[in-house]
């Protein structure tokens, strides 16, 4: 199988973007994702440390990035990271929220309400990636309304000032734990800000699969199971899926 780059966006233009903002304002946020994008071995906060947490954050520990696994039971976490090893802790999401320059959220859709409340500003111009689904059985409610306005688009006004990226929402927990073994073959789909896209590739990488950028938020709303970009296609398969697609 043939392997592409993906046509994200090059690092001379985001920095160039970035410093320039930078210059203006000095504004953390942007000094943040820098910081982040020129550092190898990021700080990963994950919330939500289940079937995908548990996968993802495992992953990206053996890939050298400091992890702090947390849900609403420490001492799951707890015992999670002890079986991950050395890059590995355990944390309350704000801990997580704070410690993380990127963060991976992986929680019933129905937690956002109470999760987003409790964690106040913290994510704010933060880079973060959005595993969670909107299913009305499980997650009632909210799950329609995400899923009238497109999940990515949703996403964003539940956190407002993150830079987010929905990525991983369709493919099992069990693959994301082994792509790794295999890199370069299966394909992400991923979509969401241009800010946080770079980082987001950079981890969707480290976990095995080559990213593929499919448009900003307004296109998060393919990224979730039942939609033609779900699933496991190769790099190439969904580069054309995606060319059908409208935002
Ligand atoms: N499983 C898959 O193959 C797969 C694939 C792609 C995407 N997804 C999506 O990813 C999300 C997670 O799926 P999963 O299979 O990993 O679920 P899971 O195994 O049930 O894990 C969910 C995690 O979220 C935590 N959690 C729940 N409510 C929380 C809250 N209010 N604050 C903090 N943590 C909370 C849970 O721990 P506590 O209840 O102890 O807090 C648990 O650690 C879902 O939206 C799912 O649709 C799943």
């Amino acid at each position: 199988m043939k392997m592409h780059r993906t046509p994200d966006f090059s690092r001379r233009d985001m920095l160039k973007v970035t410093g320039a903002v930078a210059a203006l304002s000095a504004l953390p946020i942007t000094t943040r994702i820098v910081e982040a994008a020129d550092s190898q071995k990021m700080k990963i906060g994950i919330i939500g440390s289940g079937h995908v947490g548990s996968a993802l954050g495992g992953v990206w520990a053996k890939a050298g990035n400091e992890v702090m696994f947390s849900s609403r039971n420490l001492d799951n976490d707890k015992k999670l990271a002890g079986e991950v090893g050395a890059n590995a802790r355990a944390g309350t999401p704000q801990e997580a929220a704070s410690f993380g320059q990127v963060i991976l959220l992986a929680v019933p859709y129905s937690a956002f309400p109470e999760l987003v409340k409790s964690l106040g500003d913290s994510l704010k111009g933060k880079v973060v990636i959005n595993a969670s689904n909107p299913f009305p059985q499980r997650d009632g409610g909210i799950a329609d309304q995400a899923r009238e306005q497109g999940a990515g688009v949703f996403d964003a006004h539940l956190l407002p000032g993150a830079f987010i990226v929905r990525a991983f929402n369709a493919v099992p927990a069990a693959l994301m734990a082994s792509a790794h073994e295999d890199p370069g073959k299966i394909g992400m789909p991923i979509a969401g800000d241009k800010k946080a896209i770079e980082l987001a590739s950079r981890l969707v990488r480290q976990a095995g699969f080559e990213p593929v950028v499919v448009g900003g938020l307004d296109m998060g709303k393919y990224l979730m199971p039942g939609t033609p970009l779900a699933g496991e296609h190769t790099p190439e398969e969904l580069r054309s899926i995606a060319a059908t697609l409208k935002p």
